[in-house]
Parts: C-alpha cells; sequence; structure tokens
C-alpha cells in the first residue's frame, strides 16, 4: 500500500453498489428524475491501474486498455471520459498535464444496476488526483463526475450515503454493522434509460415517501437492522411483469435466508443481504447454480474508495 502523493502509478478498487432503497420520484425540467436513494458499496470491485507517462500519445493523453472485449475503450468508456476531463481541468488549472496509461480489469457485471461505470469513473478522478497530485477535496472531484453519470458523485462518498436530485445531492451515512451481499445477476443486461421509461408507463403517479424514510432524512447514522425493513426499489414493479427471472431470484434469495431481497438500481442484478459469509456463499451456490446466472459474495463495503 503506498500513498505517497506524487506516486507515479497507482491502483484503485472500483468496487459495485447496492440501492437499498430506491425511489424514483419527478421527473425534472432537464428529463431526468429526482431520486431518493440509500446506497452501499460492496466488495466486487474492478481494478484500475492508472500510470503517468512522460509524453502523451499523438492522437489521445490518454490511453486505455481494459481485459473484457465487450467493453469499448473509445469515447463511450466512462474510465477515458472522466481521465479525458480531470486532464482538461489540470490543464485549465495551469498544470504540465503528461501522458496517462491506465489498465482496466472488469469483475462487476455490466448493464447490472451495479454502478459499476460509475465506479470505475469515480475511481479515475481519484487515481489521477493522486499520481497528479492536484489536492482536489471529495466534492470536487464529485462535482467533476456529476457529468459522467448520476451515480459517480456517490461512489466518492463510499461506503455508504443518502443520494437525491439526480444523483448529485450525496449525503453520507454510517450504517453500524457488518453484512455480507449476494449479488446474483439474470444473464441479461437492462438498459437504463429503458428502465426509466417503463417505470413511466407503468405507475399513475408518484407515491410520496413514507414516513419512515422521511424520519431516516435528518440522520447520519444508522444500523443494518433499522435499514433492511425499509428496502425497497420503485423498478421491481415495473419491471418484473416484463422479467419474471427477476422475481424469481428475488424469492430464491429469501428461501435461501436473505433478511431482504431487493433489485438493484435499474437491474438486472438481484441482491440479497446476510448476516455472515458463511451464509452468503451457501446462497449463492445455491440461487446462482441455474443456467445462466452470474452470482457472487461479497461483504458490504467497509471503507471510502482509496488509491494503493
Ligand atoms: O446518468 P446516467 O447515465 O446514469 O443515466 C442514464 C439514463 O437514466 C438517463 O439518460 C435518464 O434517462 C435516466 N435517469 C433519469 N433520472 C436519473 C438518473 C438517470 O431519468 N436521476
Amino acid at each position: 500500500m503506498n500513498n505517497n502523493a506524487g506516486e507515479r502509478t497507482v491502483l484503485v478498487l472500483a468496487p459495485a453498489k447496492v440501492n437499498l432503497v430506491l425511489r424514483v420520484l419527478d421527473r425534472r425540467p432537464d428529463g431526468y428524475h429526482n431520486l431518493w436513494s440509500l446506497m452501499h458499496t460492496v466488495g466486487l470491485e474492478d481494478e484500475l491501474h492508472v500510470r503517468l507517462t512522460a509524453e502523451p500519445d499523438a492522437s489521445s493523453p490518454v490511453r486505455l486498455a481494459c481485459d473484457d472485449p465487450t467493453l469499448p475503450t473509445d469515447g463511450r468508456n466512462l474510465v477515458r471520459r472522466a481521465a479525458e476531463l480531470v486532464l482538461e481541468r489540470a490543464a485549465a488549472q495551469g498544470r504540465p498535464v503528461p501522458g496517462v496509461d491506465i489498465r482496466l480489469t472488469k469483475r462487476i457485471p455490466m448493464g447490472g444496476g451495479l454502478g459499476g461505470g460509475s465506479s470505475d469513473a469515480a475511481a479515475t478522478i481519484l487515481g489521477l488526483n493522486h499520481v497528479l497530485g492536484l489536492g482536489w477535496s471529495v466534492s470536487e472531484m464529485a462535482k467533476l463526475g456529476e457529468s459522467l453519470g448520476s451515480d459517480v458523485p456517490f461512489f466518492l462518498f463510499a461506503p455508504c450515503a443518502r443520494v437525491r436530485g439526480r444523483g448529485e445531492d450525496v449525503a453520507p451515512l454510517t450504517l453500524a454493522g457488518t453484512r455480507w451481499v449476494v449479488l446474483v445477476n439474470p444473464g441479461f443486461p437492462i438498459e437504463t434509460r429503458w428502465a426509466y421509461q417503463r417505470l413511466a408507463e407503468s405507475r399513475r403517479g408518484v407515491r410520496p415517501l413514507s414516513a419512515a424514510l422521511v424520519t431516516l432524512m435528518g440522520r447520519d447514522r444508522l444500523s443494518w437492522n433499522e435499514v433492511v425493513p425499509l428496502m425497497e426499489n420503485d423498478f421491481e414493479g415495473a419491471l418484473a411483469p416484463v422479467h419474471p427471472a427477476l422475481t424469481a431470484i428475488k424469492t430464491e434469495l429469501l428461501l435461501a435466508g436473505a433478511e431482504g431481497a431487493l433489485l438493484s438500481g435499474s437491474g438486472a442484478t438481484v441482491f440479497g443481504i446476510f448476516h455472515d459469509e458463511a451464509a452468503a456463499v451457501r446462497a449463492r451456490d445455491l440461487v446462482g447454480r441455474s443456467e445462466g446466472r452470474r452470482a457472487f459474495a461479497a461483504p458490504a463495503g467497509t471503507g471510502p474508495l482509496t488509491c494503493g
């Protein structure tokens, strides 16, 4: 582990997230929806190696390689976009901008509601802030990340936060206790934009926040025992009729002993909360064995993203 500022190479672990609560509220004039979410990181992590190189490549200052050939490494890749944004901002602040070499190892399923792309983007900003010695605060980095994706700011306040607005209003929270999370991906992706459309078509109006969630608003310390009974996700009801596999996985996780089980984000991953590793591993093996599924057991995240 090396945390010296100015270190030229850095490893950043980019965790997955789950939404313990995801309420989708009114549509905003900018086309996005106001959210009320309680988010938590999970120790299933992508890996980013960020290295400064003396000379930027002639075509781009950012060189990106990824072990998963299905993920484009061009301008659609959030890591590339995050790195270019950081370098642009650094240059605007009058700093010398070198070349950057990034190696991305993917473990988080893509299109799974686990925030993998957003986490990678947040990790890129954090890693570059470190190797370039930029000295930006967490809030400055989160602000920069907003334009890349709604979940990016959250990851800079990991492991747990209440998230509102489009995703930019992040209040970190302490969730007391430890838990294990089983993530079960059904083997198909769900596109976020489509899920929001489906939600809009399938509901008459926006249900107000429950009194219990309103009460949580003012708290900065909660326990897992308090939160698990409040787990809910507005996308579940909208997506279940189209994808019965989601309900099946949820039921199987509960039968396998989960304290709570829920769709994460706009899907398609469904997760279960377990007391300990042994119970989580048992459930992963049981629920994950159906064909096409990919399942993981990992501890709930315990700390902020760090550079090592
Ligand atoms: O920002 P992100 O890339 O995660 O959003 C993907 C899509 O999800 C947006 O284009 C929008 O259709 C929808 N979305 C939304 N309200 C949010 C977040 C996302 O409507 N708060």
